[in-house]
Order: C-alpha cells, then sequence, then structure tokens
C-alpha cells in the first residue's frame, strides 16, 4: 500500500467481519459516526485506517473494502484479555466513568497495553507519509501519540479523547499516571468532550509533570526548547444525513406505528437505548420507573418502558453482574404489574439496525437517557434528529457531555430517585406545544453541529497548533 496522508487509528476498525451461510467473508462498513465524519477527508486526501477487527488471532493483510484502505492490528487471545478487556475495560473505563465500578490495577495488564499501543504506533508511523497527520482515537490508546512522534517527528498528531477525563483525586490513582499524560502530551492537539474533562486534563500535566500550562496551551519541553500542545473540547456529534432519511420514509413511520400497536397502543412510550454498561444509570432509571408503577403514579395499561440494552464486553467480571442485576429488576417489575395484554417493560438485550431504531426513536413518547457518567452520549442526538415532527421529551442526566448542549432537554440527577421519578412523570404529561418548543431548539443544536462539524473544527486546530512550530 502506498503511503497515506491521513492516518486514523483507533482500537476497532470501521467495517464488521460478516461470514455469509455459504463461507464467503464480507467486510461491512459499520454504523458508527465516526467513519462517516472522516470518510470526506479520508477520501479526499488519500487515507487509511488501523485498527483491530474484533476478534482475536486474526492475522490479516492490509485490505481495502468500501473504498477505505484498512490497516488490520492482530490481538492474541492474551491480549484480548489483558489489554482490551482488562486494562481499557476495567482499569481505565471505570477510572475514567468517577470509579461507579472499581477499577482494577494488575501490572501484567499494563504491561500488554504498552506492547499493543507499540503495535499501533508502529502501523501508524510505517503508514503514513513524509509530513503527514494521525489522528489516534480514545482511551484504548492513550500512548500512541508520544509513541508515533518518537518514530515519525515529521507528522502532526491528534488524539481525541470519546470518555470522560476524571477529576485529579480519582486520577492520582493510576499506578501509571504520568506515563499517560506523557503519552496523550505526544499529539499537537488533544480532544475532548466537555471543557471539564479538558480543564481536568490541564491540572493533571500542571500538577504531575510540572509542564508550563497557559489557558488551553500546554508548553511540552523539547529538544528544541519547547513544543505547543493544545488540549480543548470538541464536542462529538452524529451524522444527523441517514436519521433524516430514514424519518421521511413511509415504511419506517408504519414501522413506529406498528411498534406502538403490537404493544398495546398504550398512551406513552418511554425508551432506554444503551449498551449493556454500568456508565449507563439502567438500574436506576428501572427502579424510578418500577416506583412509579408501584405507587399508581403510572398505570401498567398507560405506560410501556422498551429497554433495548446492547450486549457489550460480556467477558469482564462487572458488565455479567450488572447483567443480572438488571435481568432480575426487569422480570420482578413485569412480574409484580403485567397484565395478559400488557408489559411494564419490554427489555431487549439485542442490538438492531439504524433503520430499527429510528422507528422505535418515533414511537417513544420520552427518551430516557439516565447515565451515571458518559463522555458525550450520542442516543440523546440521535433521538432528537430522528424527531422531525417535533415531538417526543427527552430526560437527560446531566452527567453527559451532551447536558452541556442540549439544554432545552428535561435534566436529571440519575442518583436522585425522587428527582428522577419527578422527571419521568414531566416528561410523560408534557403537552405537545411545550414538547414542540424545547425539540425545535434542541433540533437546531443538532442540526447545526453535526459531525462533521466536529471533525472540520478538531482538524483545523490541528492544523493552526502545527503551523506555529512546523
Ligand atoms: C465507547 C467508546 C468506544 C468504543 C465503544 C464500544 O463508545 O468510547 O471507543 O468503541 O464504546 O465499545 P467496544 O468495547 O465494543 O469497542
Amino acid at each position: 500500500m502506498t503511503a497515506a496522508e491521513f492516518v486514523v487509528v483507533a482500537n476497532r476498525l470501521p467495517v464488521d467481519r460478516v461470514v455469509s451461510h455459504d463461507g464467503e467473508e464480507i467486510w461491512r462498513t459499520s454504523p458508527g459516526g465516526l467513519v462517516a465524519a472522516l470518510e470526506p477527508v479520508m477520501r479526499s486526501v488519500d487515507g487509511a485506517w488501523v485498527g483491530w477487527a474484533g476478534q482475536a488471532d486474526l492475522e490479516l493483510e492490509p485490505f481495502v473494502a468500501n473504498d477505505l484502505k484498512l490497516i488490520p492490528i492482530a490481538l492474541s487471545e492474551q491480549e484480548v484479555a489483558e489489554y482490551y478487556e482488562g486494562f481499557a475495560n476495567d482499569t481505565i473505563w471505570p477510572l475514567y466513568h468517577d470509579v461507579i465500578a472499581p477499577p482494577q490495577y494488575h501490572r501484567e495488564w499494563w504491561d500488554s497495553y504498552v506492547t499493543v499501543n507499540r503495535r499501533f504506533a508502529e502501523a501508524a508511523a510505517d503508514a503514513v507519509a513524509p509530513k503527514g497527520t494521525v489522528w489516534v482515537h480514545d482511551y484504548q490508546l492513550q500512548l500512541v501519540p508520544e509513541m508515533v512522534r518518537a518514530l515519525r517527528p515529521d507528522v502532526t498528531i491528534g488524539y481525541f479523547h470519546h470518555i470522560p477525563f476524571p477529576a485529579h483525586g480519582l486520577y492520582a490513582q493510576l499506578p501509571w499516571r504520568d506515563q499517560v499524560l506523557r503519552g496523550l502530551l505526544g499529539a499537537d492537539v488533544i480532544g475532548f468532550q466537555r471543557a471539564q474533562d479538558a480543564t481536568y486534563f490541564l491540572a493533571a500535566v500542571r500538577r504531575r509533570l510540572q509542564y508550563g500550562v497557559k489557558g488551553s496551551m500546554v508548553d511540552v519541553p523539547a529538544e528544541t526548547g519547547s513544543r505547543p500542545v493544545l488540549a480543548k473540547a470538541f464536542p462529538i456529534s452524529i451524522d444527523t444525513s441517514p436519521y433524516l432519511e430514514l424519518v421521511a420514509k413511509p415504511e419506517v413511520r408504519a414501522r413506529a406505528a406498528e411498534i406502538r400497536q403490537s404493544l398495546g397502543n398504550p398512551k406513552r412510550i418511554l425508551l432506554g437505548v444503551d449498551r449493556l454498561d454500568y456508565t449507563k444509570g439502567i438500574r436506576h432509571r428501572i427502579k424510578a420507573y418500577g416506583e412509579l408503577l408501584a405507587e399508581g403514579r403510572l398505570q401498567v395499561e398507560d405506560v410501556t418502558l422498551i429497554q433495548v440494552a446492547s450486549p457489550s464486553r460480556e467477558r469482564v467480571d462487572a458488565y455479567v453482574h450488572l447483567r443480572d442485576e438488571i435481568e432480575l429488576s426487569v422480570s420482578r417489575i413485569n412480574g409484580d404489574t403485567d397484565t395478559m395484554g400488557h408489559t411494564a417493560i419490554r427489555y431487549l438485550h439485542q442490538g438492531f439496525p439504524r433503520e430499527e431504531m429510528v422507528a422505535l426513536y418515533l414511537a417513544a413518547d420520552v427518551m430516557l437517557v439516565t447515565a451515571l457518567r458518559d463522555g458525550m452520549n450520542l442516543v440523546a442526538k440521535e433521538y432528537i434528529a430522528s424527531r422531525a415532527d417535533n415531538r417526543g421529551a427527552l430526560v437527560l442526566s446531566e452527567f453527559t457531555g451532551a447536558a452541556d448542549e442540549l439544554r432545552q432537554a428535561i435534566r436529571v440527577n440519575p442518583h436522585d430517585i425522587e428527582g428522577l421519578k419527578d422527571a419521568i412523570m414531566t416528561a410523560v404529561e408534557m403537552d405537545p406545544a411545550e414538547q414542540s418548543r424545547r425539540m425545535r431548539s434542541l433540533r437546531k443544536r443538532v442540526l447545526e453541529h453535526d459531525v462533521r462539524a466536529w471533525s472540520a473544527s478538531f482538524l483545523d486546530a490541528l492544523a493552526a497548533v502545527r503551523s506555529r512550530h512546523a
């Protein structure tokens, strides 16, 4: 493969491997917004994407799928256990989400994280053209910016952190806290979701490494004096166009009506859509809803909660326990309140294609986003993009990045179960005029700040910082 001007590095490739009945292998572009955001850039400048195909022990040569140049990184079984399930998802993930679950610190997991980060960095350094750009994504790869810089000082390096960055009191727990900061500071621009994340990161840099920090700029000591690094919020968004196209389709609207019908046409449908993750506040949401039914503030004939919980990280203990807890409380509530014709909670431990998700968004009068901590929460933005009819109410946790932007949502502290119950009732009882007033303003925000605007503003900042020391 020829050298690429623009190289994206992310833990996952933007394609899923699908093997058909007759054994034929095809690569389907995954529906994530990141691919959509970067596709125009990748096509205009000769881009490549470095990532893992999602299966252990899969050794693949670089290949082209749907016009994207892909450079697969192989992970052994042990590396999947130690780097991905271990350090990324059982150390960093819980620590950075305010220790909602206890982070596990294991030295062999760290060693594996270093080894795998180096493999990604070497692949990126090999792939990128002279003076090209490398854009590294997310918490699985925090050491990659520094490693790429050591191998290829000529290239421009961006890093975007999709999850929260914790306050110093928590961050300080990490036995490898200084190494991780230095890893990130290999980038020219470090992007965060919220202003608060950038502030916490800059405070950690000042405190732990004693580097000079002025506003959003860090002076990183370098061989030739110092190198400026920008650390700032660039709140991510979604590609709104597929949502706008789908809601305009008569068959999608018909499917939304069919969903309502199949639930016995309740007066109100409430919806939760999450990866089955302890950060999402699914238990809190179900508890509040169950109490509203038990207290008679809601009647099972009138309401149904559809909870889509897509399977995620199923070999990590905290996720196994969470699933048991949620499934126990769902079946208790349904057992206590269901009638032959109505169910309190329709629980689906499955993922669905985007078309079905949009039908669900259209069927739902109330969208519940009750995360205890969430970098952004794109489900909230997908719901808004889908409500071209200006109907529906969004209950949104103040602990999500989205809460900084979506000011017209009904804000909640999900730890406050009474407050959450009141917020659910406000949403259930909101009249159409008020729904419309709020939804118009939410839609304006999401449609104007889509994922293209996000990637453009990050890449502009990257070019500007780099020009200061070119
Ligand atoms: C979050 C992370 C992503 C990650 C995704 C799915 O959104 O920020 O980096 O890819 O969850 O998790 P998974 O472990 O399946 O990649």
